[in-house]
């Protein structure tokens, strides 16, 4: 027999990205490939794309760049582009990039093997009408404890700054049976923790078991959360405005829902939620707080944050800053406004760029003292670890405690999958440190 041909992959971008590279990788497994970790031994190089930001598209092209002498050294080299940028500029990457040998949207994966295959278009940015997922072969193998799960794709919001409904398009979600089948797939394979994805993920309204319509999301989660093996379930990426009560109520209704909740404001100006075209106001959104915190009262928050959106103000940025002080996040990600060709807010000039760094550290800052603050509260606590890996130390495990944060254990006897008690007895500037008291 021949070897087994390479496949390097790389993902750019959010956790949707890393899904779908995994969901790759098994397709192009069927047809013989394996993983490598280095592009020069590759037979096909796959860059899993993302157009989020400005940076993110520039990084393919510097890649890709990179990737020239080895194509020159070795001719039988495929190069394929997928996900966001791939979807957005399709056949303008060929141009500029001439080695690239395909481009795959992030709707068309389902087609991948055959492109590569030489069957069939090597452009493919179509919005195909069926799930795409449903069409790639199954997940067959062992694999870690802690997993995404894609439930819903693509969005209808408009925020005015944002990329995502023209490349991942408009808002689909998956059937329920199709989604709890491919739960209790991932559970037998050693799964225990299952985030459920989407760029609205608690818009999802799949076609639900039985005849009763569509569910909810959180339909959805009270019927995985019976699962069992199935210990612990989120869900990301969540807009304020599709918090429904019953998705509240299951904050409090179901252990198994950890306590963590990604639910991204922006920003706390009502000027700048506006232009965002956010459809919320920073009144609504710590209204919202306040109700998911009755439901869950130990629930961590975290949010996404854009500073220099054109218009905003010092006194913007202090609404936002004061938005951050009233809610007390567990985490946040902050990011510098992104001008996107496409959007709405394209044309409008940003703030400069000296303004938004500044602003960009200083609500970093604020973020980083939260952070720890969240951190230090645990300590001395009792929490849920999953051990994810083995840890640096001899005896060490690593793993997420329920509120997501990063824990290390001393725990000779530790494996990967368990889920553990813990005391915690330090926090650290990114991680807590604890001893397992339980099995
Ligand atoms: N510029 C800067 N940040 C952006 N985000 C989305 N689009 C832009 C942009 N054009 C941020 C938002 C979003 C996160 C995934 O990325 O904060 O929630
Ligand atoms: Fe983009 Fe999120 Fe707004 Fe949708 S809700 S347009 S994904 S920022």
């Amino acid at each position: 027999m021949s070897d087994p041909k390479k496949l390097f992959l790389k993902t750019y971008g959010c956790q949707m990205n890393v899904y779908d590279s995994e969901r790759m990788a098994e397709a192009m497994a069927a047809d013989g490939y394996v993983l490598t970790e280095s592009a020069e031994d590759a037979d096909l190089v796959l860059l899993n794309t993302c157009h989020i930001r400005e940076k993110a598209s520039e990084k393919l092209y510097s890649d890709l760049g990179r990737l020239r002498p080895l194509k020159a050294a070795k001719p039988g080299l495929k190069i394929g582009v997928a996900g966001c940028v791939a979807q957005a500029e399709g056949a303008e990457i060929k141009r500029r990039m001439p080695l690239v040998d395909l481009v795959v949207g992030s709707q068309a994966y389902h087609r991948l093997p055959a492109m590569v295959r030489g069957e069939g278009a090597l452009i493919d940015t179509d919005f195909p009408v069926e799930d795409k997922f449903d069409l790639l072969p199954v997940r067959v193998g062992s694999r870690g404890p802690v997993a995404f799960l894609t439930v819903q794709e693509g969005c209808d919001k408009f925020c005015a700054f944002c990329v995502v409904p023209y490349t991942r398009g408009a808002e689909v979600s998956r059937p329920a049976a199709r989604i709890i089948d491919e739960a209790r797939g991932l559970v037998a394979r050693g799964v225990r923790d299952i985030t459920l994805l989407g760029q609205n993920v608690n818009a999802y309204h799949g076609a639900g078991l039985g005849a009763a319509g569509d569910w909810t999301l959180s339909r959805l989660l009270r019927e995985m959360a019976q699962i069992e093996g199935l210990a612990r379930l989120r869900y990301t990426t969540s807009h304020p405005n599709d918090m429904d009560d019953d998705l509240i109520a299951a904050h409090g209704d179901l252990p198994k829902l950890m306590p963590y909740l990604h639910l991204p404001v922006q920003s706390g100006s009502d000027r700048v939620l506006k232009a965002m075209n956010r459809k919320h106001t920073a009144a609504q959104y710590l209204a919202l707080v306040a109700r998911i915190r009755r439901a869950r009262p130990d629930i961590l928050l975290s949010s996404d944050f854009i500073v220099g959106f054109p218009g905003e103000t010092d006194q913007d940025f202090e609404d936002t800053l004061a938005l951050i002080r009233a809610v007390g996040f567990g985490a946040a990600y902050s990011f510098k406004y992104s001008p996107r060709p496409g959007t709405p807010a394209w044309e409008k000039a940003g703030v400069g760029s000296d303004v938004a760094d500044a602003r960009l550290l200083q609500l970093q800052a604020v973020i980083t003292t939260q952070q720890r603050a969240a951190q230090e509260l645990m300590v001395g606590r009792t929490v849920g670890v999953l051990y994810e890996k083995p840890g640096r130390m001899p005896g060490q495990m690593v793993g997420k405690s329920d509120h997501l944060q990063a824990v290390h254990v001393t725990d000779h006897a530790g494996k990967v999958g368990e889920l553990v008690q813990i005391r915690v007895l330090a926090s650290s500037s990114n991680s807590l440190s604890g001893e397992r008291i339980s099995a």
